[in-house]
């Protein structure tokens, strides 16, 4: 099978302080580095580490073009991404403080100025038994979930960061929903419902140094898988290797607590590690940490 992965690519800028600014605070930074990340992307190149196919469907501006030279070098099918002559690409500030705690600033650029038709004619390549994973760093969100669910593939929605009008649309279509802590709050309180009142078959909410749960609801239980302990250098990029993990897992047919278990080692790693796509683990990086 194969994942198509409807994200976002952001150049990434990373900023270690002493500690996170204050409102109206000039801070030195200790170190800079430029990578690739984007949730979307973060995630790509975590599905491909986990040794499944992934194809991204997104948008660059023409100066983004190195990013999508690195996704395909990461053994990314970037033969659905767009380079689009009148758009920046999406970029973030990220400051990471020593605790490995971080405060993001997105600017969404390219990622949101994906057209219909370039959605649909991606997909249109996809096979009943596909992936579709989203996240909410583009537009089209509620569209590709509406074709996806036509054309018979799993829809896994990392509501990742929180919008209320793309969870409406994409919630119907969602076979699988991954939540951290706080888009779980956003969410009940935005749709005013319990979490297994959704109509959503499978929800996983990460819990940071707590693990995470599996509400399998039209199975009627719960489960809960513990973190591994760690000590965080950088949490940036942990959810979405997780949830990468975690599709991939799927996609290659493991049973859905095999599958979060490795995604749990995954993410665990990731969090060890200074920086986003770049530095995410590999199977082999898993095995030798031998963490579970
Ligand atoms: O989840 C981490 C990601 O959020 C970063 O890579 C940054 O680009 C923002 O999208
Ligand atoms: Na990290």
């Amino acid at each position: 099978m194969a994942v198509w992965n409807l994200g976002s690519i952001n150049i990434d800028n990373v900023y270690r302080v002493s500690h996170l600014p204050a409102p109206g605070e000039t801070l030195h930074a200790a170190d800079y580095t430029q990578g690739l990340g984007g949730k979307g992307a973060n995630m790509s190149v975590a599905i491909a580490r986990a040794a499944a196919r992934v194809t991204h469907i997104g948008a660059v501006g023409p100066e983004g073009a190195w990013t999508v030279e690195r996704l395909l070098e990461y053994g990314v099918d970037t033969r659905r991404i767009a380079t689009l002559s009148d758009q920046a690409t999406g970029h973030a500030n990220i400051a990471v403080d020593e605790a490995g705690e971080n405060q993001i600033i997105v600017f969404s650029g390219a990622n949101r100025a994906l057209t219909e038709d370039m959605i649909g004619s991606a997909l249109s390549d996809a096979a009943a038994g596909d992936f579709l994973v989203m996240q909410n760093e583009t537009n089209g969100q509620g569209y590709a979930a509406e074709i996806a669910k036509k054309l018979g593939l799993h829809v896994v929605y990392a509501a990742a960061p929180f919008d209320a009008d793309a969870v409406a649309e994409v919630l119907p279509f969602t076979d699988l929903l991954v939540l951290n802590e706080v888009e779980a709050q956003q969410l009940t309180a935005a749709m005013k419902a319990d979490l297994t009142d959704l109509g959503v078959e499978s929800i996983v909410v990460t819990l940071g140094g707590d693990g995470c749960r599996w509400l399998d609801v039209s199975g009627g239980s719960e489960t809960h898988m513990p973190a591994i302990p760690v000590t965080p250098v950088d949490t940036t990029g942990a959810g979405d290797t997780f949830t990468g993990y975690l599709v991939a897992g799927l996609d290659r047919g493991l049973p859905m607590l095999q599958a979060l278990s490795l995604a749990t080692q995954a993410g665990a790693l990731m969090v060890t590690r200074k920086g986003t796509a770049d530095v995410i683990p590999d199977l082999k990086d898993i095995e030798d940490a031998r963490l579970a």
